[in-house]
């Protein structure tokens, strides 16, 4: 059956862990759906580890509508949430509204996720009142990177951890179903965790969220540019890879590949009468 933000709800009420991961394009998508995880997401991440930027501020609209549509298609049964990359929001309700219905029409999710606190409540009342699921996301936000000065752990001082807990009050309180804890101390997420009726989904947020989530290239090993303490490498299929590709070169270089096997064959008589 198709999770929804329902599911996401019942989770929490039942004590069921929620799993997430990021995913881009149709067929990590489909692997990672079939494996039966609760919801995707199309993170603006995609500037990182697909486009090649070092942050995330350059991701435009087109980029998550084309992404999205492409995950859409390859998940048919968890809850498929897209980004609302950086300037995308922040101008007014009516923008964030306009952006977010684009998100679900052209690039077909299930829900919305954008960065930040009180200053995004009314977008998220615009949002929600037509209908559109909204995921928060607080602690780190990258799209804030230039204005927290780095990629730092956040909430760590009395006044930074009660802001916390208020961004969070205020984003339940104008209809998110789910709200990111990214890189905040653990007691404070387990307290945000307690204090919330909506689930939490911590990416280095310690064990107590009510979910999890990760970027498949961090927990597969397919990304070295950065790997952030919170990661752990269930697989090393980025070295698996680079393996796969060596061996390959050398044997078109050695001639043994394509072997006999691999390729068409046809009544070779026919070739003598050409010419
Ligand atoms: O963009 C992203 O991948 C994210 C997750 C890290 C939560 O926002």
């Amino acid at each position: 059956m198709k999770k929804t933000v329902s599911s996401f709800a019942k989770a929490k009420k039942e004590g069921r862990k929620l799993s997430m991961l990021t995913a881009y394009d149709y067929s990590m998508a489909k692997l990672i759906d079939e494996s039966g995880i609760d919801g995707i997401l199309i993170g603006d991440s995609l500037g990182n580890v697909i486009l090649g930027y070092e942050d995330t501020i350059s991701v435009t609209m087109e980029d998550m509508i084309h992404h999205s549509a492409c995950v859409a298609r390859g998940a048919k049964n968890c809850l498929v949430v897209c980004d609302m990359p950086f300037m995308s929001y922040q101008v007014s309700p009516e923008q964030a509204l306009i952006n977010a219905g684009r998100l679900m029409k052209e690039g077909r999710a299930n829900a919305v996720k954008l960065e930040g606190g009180r200053s995004v409540a009314p977008a998220i009342k615009a949002i929600t009142a037509a209908g559109i699921p909204v995921m928060a996301h607080l602690g780190l936000t990258p799209q804030s990177i230039n204005a927290f000065g780095g990629y730092k752990v956040q909430g760590k001082t009395e006044e930074a951890a009660k802001d916390l807990i208020e961004d969070a009050k205020a984003i339940q309180e104008a209809g998110a179903f789910a709200v990111v804890l990214e890189c905040v101390p653990a007691p404070l997420a387990a307290k945000i965790t307690q204090i919330l009726d909506i689930p939490t989904i911590g990416i280095g947020a310690g064990a107590d969220t009510d979910g999890q989530i990760l970027v498949y290239q961090d927990m597969l090993g397919m990304f070295s540019d950065y790997t952030p303490k919170f990661v752990k490498r269930y697989a090393e299929i980025g070295k698996e890879m680079t393996d796969a590709f060596k061996a390959y070169i050398s044997e078109v270089q050695e001639g043994s590949f394509p072997a006999p096997d691999k390729a068409y064959t046809m009544d070779e008589s026919l070739i003598e009468k050409l010419y």
